[in-house]
């Protein structure tokens, strides 16, 4: 092959603590990349990293592994933010907010003085609000900042409901929408089982005797199902690993795949000045399309309640302008 026509693809994940490590393990396990940088504030965690992972490249699929700086945002085709501090004893969530927002507002910052062309996934919490900031601090098209949004609970969904029904997890089709946390909801009308609307496929389904209760059941516990993992051990990060992998395939191979990642809105579902979980287009450009789905008057009021949530957070934030 011609060297000079060959592009590696390379995804520079900034963040190398547990989910940011776990998704480059994930990642590296795919061959969706050619090379993964690591990069985080903290030099000596990321150099562990790098040669732990590195140790596994006998056996990965061909990737290159190595610690990334910041001029390597210049030609990532992917960088996937999941920097973040942790609260400090004492410290309220807002102030926490705020701390958070700064440190994604110098990333961008560096991420745009570096002319990258990369697309942008955001991966801190909360996801949603840090988003509209990374977005809005780059001024780049909105497609080309995402977040990771409630794709992992769209997943958590699916493995609920499938274990509920007693069917394969591939054959249940199911979107949360939503902020990723607490208003989040599920689009019981998008639901799907063997092809079926969720409703149809429950007069075969013979696993449960009231279906009302099921499904409410469900819904909050994929909305607490990341309680349980924290209150068990500490903080989350497998599933949100395979779900970020999922993403990256989306854009690497330019998949135009449908995943709910956080879209910074201008009037879709009648909701602007935030972003969150909607059904998406995903493809080597970001967000390709952001899909408008019919939803029941009931999912809309929920979606806007979630909305309310979300650019409440944001009107608190204080935040510098582009400096
Ligand atoms: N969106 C989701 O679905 C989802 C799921 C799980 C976790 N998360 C979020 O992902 C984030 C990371 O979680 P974690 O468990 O890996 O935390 P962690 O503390 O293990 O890792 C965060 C890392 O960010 C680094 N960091 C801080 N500031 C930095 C900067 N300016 N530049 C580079 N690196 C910097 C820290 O040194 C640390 O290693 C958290 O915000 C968490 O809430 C999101």
């Amino acid at each position: 092959m011609n060297s000079e026509l060959w592009k590696p693809r390379k995804v520079v994940i900034v963040g190398a603590g547990a989910v940011g490590s776990t998704f480059a393990y994930a990642l590296a396990q795919s061959g969706l990349a050619d090379e993964i940088g690591l990069l985080d504030a903290n030099h000596e965690l990321a150099l562990g990293q790098v040669l732990d992972l590195a140790h596994g490249q006998a056996i990965f699929p061909p990737v290159h592994i190595p610690e990334a700086q910041a001029a390597d945002f210049a030609d990532a085709h992917l960088i996937v933010i999941t920097a973040g501090s942790k609260q400090r004893p004492g410290e309220s969530r807002l102030a926490l907010l705020q701390r958070n927002a700064k440190i994604i507002q110098d990333i961008m910052d560096e991420i745009v003085r570096q002319n990258s062309s990369a697309i942008v996934l955001l991966v801190s919490n909360p996801v949603d609000v840090l988003t509209y900031v990374a977005q809005k601090r780059s001024g780049w098209p909105r497609g080309r900042v995402l977040g990771s949004g409630t794709v992992l609970d769209s997943a958590r969904f699916r493995h609920l409901l499938a274990q509920h029904c007693d069917v394969d997890v591939h054959n249940v089709h199911a979107y949360i929408l939503g902020e990723h946390g607490d208003s989040e909801l599920a689009a019981w009308s998008m639901t799907h089982m063997a092809g079926m609307p969720i409703e149809q496929y429950c007069a075969i389904c013979e696993q449960c005797d009231d279906w009302a209760k099921s499904r409410r059941e469900i819904a909050e516990a994929v909305k607490h199902s990341a309680y349980h993992i924290i209150d068990y051990k500490g903080a989350t990060w497998f599933a949100v690993g395979l779900a970020l992998t999922r993403i990256a395939a989306a854009i690497l191979r330019n998949q135009n795949s449908v995943l709910t990642v956080s879209a910074v809105l201008e009037g879709e579902y009648g909701l602007s000045g935030v972003s969150l979980g909607v059904p998406c287009l995903v493809s080597q450009k970001g967000i390709e399309r952001i899909l408008e789905a019919k939803l029941t008057p009931d999912e809309q009021s929920a979606l806007n309640r979630s909305a309310a949530v979300l650019r409440e957070m944001i009107t608190q934030l204080d935040l510098p302008g582009p400096g």
